[in-house]
């Protein structure tokens, strides 16, 4: 007992060193807030801030325009990411199918005024960080972008989809102004969907000690045994020291419950400077709990480097134990168990918020996909963002993750390797896409060598999964099809597949693209002009094919693995089978909000053990009494009788993965259908309703993180005075926003709707379509309560509140604001009486009031220079506030030609142009030989009331005899002027 006590102090004793010996390790801070942001162009030099103009990249360090540090973008807007600013532009009617493809958006090279976007970000790394190494990594930026780091260029990424990092270690200005600009152009398609525009994943700044487990450093296999599961653990170590280092790993796997299942030391470790090494470990697990659709159990594995007692480097990364097989009979195993794959695949905009995807809306999807029944996720057609990954192994969802464009040449290689790299320790990732409907090369002898070589790069970095290709060429087997081992039919209507299977029975195989059925939410007839097709299981292009007709193929064949619809949800552009007005796809199950269509009910009946009921179309037919109307009822029942306004339209019974139809002659009241499902009975109805009366609000979540990231997806309905859903409302909504919270997009479903995602202006409204709309917010990181009104004329408002609770906040870097002193003129106007040299700017125009004080060295970007002549400048505070103190700080640095002024003057004024009589402080000490003063030059003043404050600085003039300048002009450098 009292053994067991003095073990257990000693382990918390440790766990409290180790966690205190690593704050000052590895951190991963969140760089996405108060990013400064501004289009650029790829027509005008001038709108491009002279880019090009200048030779770059002929020497270190030489930015011009807005790649220099002390650029003044005070005048951009400041954005918070992940951001996409094609959702933020109009829409245009040009003919031509890659805007078409892309949702008529101004982005792509006949848009040169809208497709090249400008970020800068600055922000301060403590001096007590020297010695540590530093990346920055980018999620994805869509596209091309070239990254300058303190004037340095620092690479360039080409793909919109992969992730990349720069070491920025070299080029740090520690305790000091650090800042990063990214010219993004987007001129140039990737896809022929919607993509976005700009930087719409997160970017990290990652600090690591120089021996440290690097980015993919760890790959955890696993091998499940009868009770146990063998755990095989590659731990890759560099070393960026220039001398040897000894050290051992400590890796740990943590349960769900936070409980060590399991650890392991490796023996003492040698490595060279400037190599790195990846060095293997296992351990067994006794009864793992295994990853499952229905059970995502998780576990931790955290990798610890230590040199003897202390803590090197320690990373925590998720991994999950389960087993996965194809079979070429029987399909796909998951922990021994056939799973028919029930998939869908995706493009990764949402509505709101183009592609730029809070990371919870990944959850809001996800959850949506699997209440329809789907359990598997194809990432058509490009690496997904990471948060998408952790959805699916945190919920339960099987991925298909697709590569971009198919090659083998280094940069369309290096983006598969990254993106298997990246994810191959997700559980949810069963299989690897090397390309989709490669037209050009599927069937030749390039295509089966570029196959090859992805093959083979996977199965180097991934043996424990196969590769996939998601092919449109029917039975073509030459080419890429001789040596997949996972074939994908993008269409079983421009295929046979019994046929192929017949021919080459050895292979494993299913659809990795089927369906394309075109449905728009709450339609019931097609309608071109309007760009509208019906809500039901019957349009579909050539190579598509109806919800019914392809799950009956595939749920009858085991030996095929299931397949992959498209899609999940309606994407922005491809509008096939129409173009303008109409913006976006009608392949989805549900629309771009995430509403269901009436086929989201088919697969749900037949993909779920639900109880579906669903009657397809609504009762608000006015003007067509009489008429027949087609009503379809999606249901899991094995019988369903419908009934109009009491009356029976007949019994039917339901055949197996089908639907059933009555043509019902209108007459307004109540279509109610009563199923029989194992011998219960299930009801639904559909009803007549009044006009809509009162907007209803439905958030998602009542109460989310008070963390500046979280969300609440918040559909709006309208009600008539009976309380009843008006599913052909379309009132135009008026949302307004109070609180801690902002609204950061709207969206309603309707294809062919031009009206705007993003109101820079916060003026947010929206119509409804077929009773409809949703609209996102976004907490700040403040505690409190989010009040959303949507009001619209001559019906009741809705109001939603929505509470904003305290939760981890992810750490930021230190923005150059952090810590700025607040004072009355802070951040306010200022107006420049005299010229000053833009060279020596204090971070742009408002630098002398932005809270931050230089040091003794000039160079830090926070003073502002002025060349022989006396500074003046005005500072308006914007209206009439009493002050009791202006003060200024100066700069003398004899090594330079910097020198205190002789005096400051301060005088006041409530209008601008009246000012009172200067008042002085004189410099109060010699000018002499001493280097590197700041002194501040202070006036206290009786509770004065006034607007404006002027401050004037007597430059000395020339630099005096003893100085290097002897007879040359003298500068005056001046920092925040603080009004208290
Ligand atoms: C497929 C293609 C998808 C999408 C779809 C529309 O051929 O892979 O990206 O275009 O057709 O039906």
């Amino acid at each position: 007992m009292g053994m067991n006590k003095r073990f257990i102090t000693v382990s918390i004793l440790l766990a409290l060193f180790s966690s205190a010996a690593l704050l000052a390790q590895r951190e991963k801070l969140l760089m996405d807030f108060d990013w400064k942001f501004r289009l650029g162009s790829a027509s005008s030099v001038k709108e491009d801030f002279d880019y090009g103009l200048d030779a770059i990249f002929a020497k270190a360090g030489s930015a011009t325009g807005a790649i220099r540090s002390n650029f003044d973008d005070s005048g951009w807007r400041t954005v918070n990411l992940p951001h996409d600013w094609a959702v933020e532009l109009g829409f245009v009617n040009i003919n031509n199918d890659d805007v078409k493809s892309h949702g008529y958006k101004p982005v792509g090279r006949q848009f040169p005024e809208t497709s090249i976007g400008w970020y800068r970000k600055s922000f301060i790394i403590p001096i007590e960080e020297k010695g540590n190494r530093f990346i920055i990594k980018f999620d994805g930026v869509f596209r091309d972008c070239n990254v300058w780091f303190n004037e340095h260029f620092i690479g360039r990424n080409l793909s919109g989809y992969n992730e990349f990092s720069f070491d920025i270690t070299d080029y740090i200005q520690y305790g000091r102004r650090n800042t990063l600009v990214v010219r993004v152009d987007a001129s140039q398609y990737e896809g022929w969907f919607y993509e976005g525009a700009g930087i719409y994943r997160h970017v990290w700044l990652i600090k690591t000690p120089p021996l440290h487990i690097p980015e993919y450093g760890v790959f955890v296999k696993t091998e499940v045994k009868e009770k146990s599961a063998l755990i095989n653990i590659d731990t890759k170590v560099c070393n960026q020291n220039g001398a040897g280092e000894t050290f051992t790993i400590v890796t740990t796997v943590i349960d769900k419950n936070g409980k060590t299942a399991a650890s392991i030391s490796s023996k003492k470790i040698a490595l060279p400077g400037d190599e790195s090494g990846v060095f293997t470990q296992r351990v067994t697990l006794n009864s793992p709990c295994l990853w499952s659709i229905e059970e995502p159990n998780l576990y931790k594995l955290v990798s610890v480097i230590h040199k003897g007692k202390e803590i090197i480097d320690r990373r925590e990364a998720a991994f999950g134990i389960r087993t996965i097989k194809f079979d070429k009979d029987k399909g796909f195993f998951l922990n021994g168990k056939r799973v028919e794959i029930k998939g869908v695949c995706n493009h990764q905009d949402h509505a709101g918020v183009g592609s730029a995807l809070p990371d919870r809306l990944q959850y809001y999807r996800i959850e949506r996909l699997k209440g329809m029944g789907v359990n598997a996720y194809r990432t058509s057609h490009n690496p997904p963002t990471n948060e998408l990954l952790e959805a699916c192994d945190r919920l339960g969802m099987l991925v298909l993750d697709e590569n971009r464009l198919m090659g083998s040449a280094s940069e369309m290689a290096g983006q598969f390797e990254t993106l298997i790299l990246r994810d191959r320790n997700h559980p949810s990732v069963i299989a690897w896409s090397i390309g989709n409907e490669e037209f050009a090369i599927q069937n030749t002898p390039v295509g089966k060598a570029i196959a090859e070589s992805l093959i083979r790069i996977q199965k180097k970095l991934d043996p424990t999964r196969l590769s996939t290709y998601a092919g449109n060429n029917g039975n073509s087997f030459e080419g890429i099809n001789e040596i997949i081992p996972l074939r994908g039919f993008n269409y079983m209507n421009i295929s046979d597949i019994d046929k192929y299977r017949k021919e080459h029975p050895d292979q494993i195989l299913w659809g990795t693209e089927e369906a394309s059925t075109l449905c728009t939410r709450g339609i019931y007839e097609n309608d071109k002009e309007k760009g509208y097709v019906s809500d039901k299981d019957i349009n579909k292009p050539g190579w598509g094919s109806i919800a019914e007709k392809w799950w009956k193929f595939f749920s009858q064949r085991e030996w095929l693995a299931g397949a992959f619809i498209w899609t999940g949800f309606d994407y922005r552009g491809e509008p096939t089978p129409y173009s303008w007005p109409c913006i976006n796809s009608h392949f989805g199950i549900m629309d771009v909000c995430g509403f269901p269509k009436n086929n989201y009910y088919y697969y749900q009946s037949w993909w779920t053990d639900k109880d579906v009921l669903h009657i397809a179309s609504h009762w608000n037919w006015k003007g067509k009494e009489g008429q027949i109307i087609n009503v379809w009822v999606q249901s899991n029942c094995q019988s369903v009788e419908l009934f109009l306004n009491g009356k029976s339209l007949g019994k039917k019974v339901m055949e197996q993965n089908s639907h059933l139809e009555w043509d019902v002659p209108y007459e307004p009241g109540v279509l109610e259908a009563r199923g029989i499902k194992n011998g219960k009975t299930l009801t639904a109805k559909v009803e007549t309703t009044g006009e809509a009366a009162k907007i209803v609000l439905a958030p998602d979540r009542n109460i989310i993180n008070a963390d500046g990231e979280d969300i609440s997806v918040i559909n709006v309905t309208a009600v008539d005075s009976k309380g009843r859903e008006v599913p052909i409302a379309s009132n135009l909504i008026q949302f307004e926003i109070e609180g801690k919270g902002a609204i950061i997009g709207v969206g309603n479903g309707d294809p062919s709707c031009h009206e705007a995602d993003k109101y820079l202006s916060g003026n947010y409204k929206r119509s409804l379509f077929n009773g409809k709309c949703q609209i996102i917010i976004q907490s700040l990181k403040e505690i409190g309560d989010i009040v959303l009104k949507a009001s619209s004329e001559g019906i009741e408002t809705g109001v939603a509140v929505i509470k904003t609770v305290e939760s981890p906040i992810r750490p930021v870097t230190n923005n150059i604001d952090f810590g700025a002193y607040r004072h009355l003129g802070y951040k306010k106007q200022i107006s420049y009486q005299s010229a000053y040299n833009e060279k020596y700017s204090a971070g742009g125009k408002s630098g002398l009031v932005d809270g931050l004080f230089g040091t003794k060295d000039f160079l830090d970007g926070r003073w502002q220079g002025f060349e022989k002549n006396d500074p003046v400048y005005v500072i308006d505070l914007e209206k009439s506030a009493e002050i009791k103190k202006v003060e200024t700080s100066f700069l003398q640095d004899i090594n330079s030609w910097i020198f205190l002024p002789v005096e400051v003057c301060y005088s006041f004024s409530e209008d601008g142009i009246n000012f009172s009589a200067p008042q002085a402080v004189k410099n109060d000490i010699p000018l002499d030989k001493t280097g590197g003063i700041i002194k501040k030059f202070s006036l206290k003043v009786n509770s004065l009331k006034t607007r404006f404050v002027r401050v004037t600085a007597k430059n000395i003039g020339f630099c005096p005899d003893w100085h290097k300048g002897k007879g040359g002009m003298a500068y005056v450098f001046v920092d925040e002027t603080v009004i208290e």
